[in-house]
């Protein structure tokens, strides 16, 4: 290799990194273990965290591994069709979302004792927290969890659980599903407000990050999603019901389904008679109805602004469900606490932010077919027009 080659290869990994740098993109280092503020002591609610495994896999063996019950759950936390085959293939690497009940306690939240694994031979907790359980959990958190006083003795047979980090907090104000997202290599807090339409002030405190530059691939970040306003009584067995945006959710024993769908004005959660036959304990589903001729779903009304409609507002363990004629909200309501006036702020952003990137790619090629076209004595008036940048 000649000294110019040499230099060009310096000079294309310095500026890689002052650029990464400089644009808050993550690259992966060690993780520390993720612990979510979860504040009202016993509060109870669904969570969500992201899964991929190594191993090409199915739905049914993840739905097994995290213990979740319906599978139906699995589906709508996905947006799947409600038909999707169980034996449905996920490809390595793939993301799937895992719902599972969460648990507020000591101001941290946890999965409410799920999921459960039982230990096989050969096991250590290392493995079953970074293999198994793809790292969304450290061994330590398992150890404490279980009360196993010596990580090195684990015992084959013996059933553990697994605490998954996860939140019922509310984020300004405001209901929230808390979704322990894998940040993904290359990704920024300003990438994944954008996507789930988060404020980034709202990511960095609610994570405790003081830079958005000190994001690191592979780390679990709790991301508060907006979920749908719904017409819910605090003592309906599903309360709070949260259904974030672009998911279904089936609840009241599978007796009602519930969406959420704010791609227009209307951030409304759609509730309808579901027809498939009840899970657990109840024979037949409750008629629902608002009254003789008006179903679950109808809208009674339309107005400009608001409409009328039969909504669910619960169930109860007596085979109860109860709705309401409630008048839904159809136009724009700016998120409260995030002060920004709604999607010309965030859209100016993603301008902002493509710019930034188109900038940075036309100085990488301006870089590389100088270093490849002139010899090294140019280089340094070069370093002196870029550090102008
Ligand atoms: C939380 O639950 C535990 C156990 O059920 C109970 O001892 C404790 O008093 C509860 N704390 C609050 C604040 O409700
Ligand atoms: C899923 O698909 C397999 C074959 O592709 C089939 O044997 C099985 O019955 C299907 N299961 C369901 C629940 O449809
Ligand atoms: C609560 O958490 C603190 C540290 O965050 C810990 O010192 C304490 O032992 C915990 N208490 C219980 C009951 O787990
Ligand atoms: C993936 O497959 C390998 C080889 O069969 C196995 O050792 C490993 O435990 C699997 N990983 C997961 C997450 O199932
Ligand atoms: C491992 O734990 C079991 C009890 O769970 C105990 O009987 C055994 O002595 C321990 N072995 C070692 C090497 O500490
Ligand atoms: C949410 O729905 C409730 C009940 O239907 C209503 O009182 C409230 O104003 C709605 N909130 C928003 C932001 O639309
Ligand atoms: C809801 O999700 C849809 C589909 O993913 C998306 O087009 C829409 O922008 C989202 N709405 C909000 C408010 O995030
Ligand atoms: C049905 O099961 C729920 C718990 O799943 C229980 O609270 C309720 O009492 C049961 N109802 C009947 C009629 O058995
Ligand atoms: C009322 O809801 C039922 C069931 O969702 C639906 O089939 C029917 O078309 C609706 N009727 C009106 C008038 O919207
Ligand atoms: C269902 O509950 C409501 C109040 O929550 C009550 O008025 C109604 O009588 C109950 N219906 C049945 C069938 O228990």
């Amino acid at each position: 290799m000649s000294g110019g080659n040499k230099m060009v290869t310096v000079w294309l990994i310095t500026v890689a990194v002052v650029l990464v740098a400089s644009v808050g993109i993550t690259v992966t280092e060690a993780q520390p273990e993720a612990n979510f503020k979860c504040l009202t002591e016993n509060a109870t609610c669904r969570s969500l965290t992201d899964y991929t495994s190594t191993n090409s896999t199915t739905l049914k063996e993840i739905a097994t591994l995290f213990g979740v019950k319906h599978f139906l759950d699995l589906l709508g936390a996905n947006n799947l069709p409600s038909n999707t085959n169980n034996s449905y293939k996920v490809n390595p690497n793939q993301v799937i979302k895992v719902p599972f009940p969460c648990k507020c306690s000591n101001r941290t939240g946890t999965s409410n004792h799920v999921p459960r694994y039982k230990i096989v031979p050969g096991d250590t907790l290392d493995a079953i927290a970074r293999v198994r359980f793809a790292g969304l959990v450290k061994y330590q958190q398992i150890q404490t969890a279980n009360k196993i006083p010596d990580a090195n003795n684990i015992t084959a047979g013996a059933t553990i659980w697994i605490p998954l980090p996860c939140s019922c907090d509310l984020v300004d104000g405001t209901s929230v599903m808390h979704y322990a997202h894998i940040v993904p290599m290359g990704s920024s807090i300003q990438s994944i407000a954008q996507q789930y339409a988060i404020s980034q002030q709202t990511l960095l405190s609610l994570n405790d990050l003081d830079d958005p530059k000190n994001l690191l691939a592979g780390q679990l970040l709790d991301v508060p999603l907006p979920v749908c306003n719904s017409s819910i009584k605090s003592d309906s067995l599903d309360f709070p019901l949260l259904v974030p945006n672009a998911t279904y959710f089936y609840t009241a024993h599978e007796c009602v389904k519930c969406k959420c769908d704010s791609t227009g004005d209307n951030k409304n959660l759609q509730c309808e008679a579901s027809n498939l036959k009840p899970i657990n304990n109840w024979s037949v589903c409750p008629s629902l109805k608002c009254s003789g001729s008006v179903l679950l779903g109808n809208t009674t009304s339309t107005d400009s602004c608001s409409r009328r409609v039969c909504d669910y507002t619960g169930y109860t363990s007596s085979r109860n469900i109860s709705t309401t004629l409630a008048t839904q909200n159809t136009c724009a309501v700016a998120p409260s606490g995030s002060g920004d006036s709604g999607s010309g702020a965030s859209r100016s952003m993603l301008n902002g932010w493509v710019l930034n990137k188109l900038l940075i790619l036309i100085h990488f090629l301006i870089l590389f077919v100088y270093l490849l076209s002139y010899n090294s004595q140019h280089l340094c008036s070069f370093s002196f027009f870029l550090s102008m940048d």
